[in-house]
């Protein structure tokens, strides 16, 4: 069996990259590219909003008590563990989210983590597409929560400061292995322009997409509106739809059907 296409949404805070997933995941779900596993990974547990969707714990949190509360009767503790693990899987229309929450505190959690992640990997089998919101930053890179993406999008703004600091995230997953042409630059809140220098990072970064500054997705944030629910024609959520078309151009094979 085939592996889902991965595609991890990486870059400095505030860039966008919660948006960006959010507005991804509709529109693989609207292509049909389904089931879509939506993962968040950012401690700050945010994507379920910017989806749409409840949650009632995340994996953090439930790591927390499956491994120290009692079992029910007749269950043992791993399989108390894929029981907790279904739980916190979120389920919508065309996808699922996985609430990853906050890292571990304290203590041995060499079992936990085993099995968590063979919970995961039984997972992943099952989707087309996995799209991983994660925190600032290449933490999650270093820590190996996600392995080897397909597709690695740093967002970055049109600023100069945006740019080279999105070259730093790329020189950082290249020198942890992550191959140069996996990786992709995302603008976000593009105005028209983008800093000068902008061009020597594209030499090395190809750029992907360039998504619009779109006052619907301020407009949202500002109602709490989730953000996949933004117009259908509205100049972010149409050039999230062009990069996910070239997303699963890149994927391309890759992909369960
Ligand atoms: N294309 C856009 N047009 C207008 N506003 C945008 C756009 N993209 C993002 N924003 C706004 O920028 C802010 C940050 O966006 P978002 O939360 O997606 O960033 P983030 O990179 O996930 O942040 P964090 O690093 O804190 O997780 C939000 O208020 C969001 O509404
Ligand atoms: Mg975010």
């Amino acid at each position: 069996m085939t592996r889902p296409c991965t595609v991890v949404i990486s870059g400095k805070g505030g860039t966008g990259k919660t948006t960006i997933a959010a507005l991804l995941v509709s529109a693989l779900v609207e292509a049909g590219a389904t089931p879509v596993l939506a993962v968040d990974a950012d401690p700050n547990t945010n994507l379920n909003e910017a989806l749409g969707i409840e949650i009632a714990e995340t994996l953090g949190s439930m790591r927390e008590q499956a491994f120290t509360e009692s079992i029910p009767p007749g269950m043992d503790r791993t399989g108390y563990v894929r029981y907790r693990f279904r739980r916190v899987l979120a389920e919508a229309e065309g996808f699922d989210l996985l609430p990853m929450g906050r890292p571990e505190g304290s203590g041995c959690y060499c079992f936990p983590n085993a099995l968590i992640s063979e919970c995961i990997g039984t997972l992943e089998r099952d989707y087309r597409v996995v799209v991983v919101d994660s925190e600032a930053g290449m933490e999650h890179i270093a820590r190996g929560t996600v392995k080897n993406p397909d597709i690695l999008l740093i967002v970055s703004d049109p600023s100069a400061r945006g740019v080279r600091t999105a070259r730093r995230i790329r020189d950082l997953a290249l020198s942890l292995g992550l191959a140069p042409d996996r990786m992709y630059l995302v603008i976000n809140r593009y105005g028209g322009e983008v800093a000068e220098e902008a061009a020597g990072v594209t030499a090395d970064l190809p750029l992907l997409a360039r998504i619009p500054e779109d006052p619907a997705v301020e407009e949202a944030d500002l109602r709490a509106v989730p953000i996949a629910a933004i117009p259908y024609d509205s100049p972010a959520r149409v050039a999230v739809r062009d990069l996910a078309g070239r997303g699963r151009a890149i994927c391309g094979g890759k992909e369960r059907s």
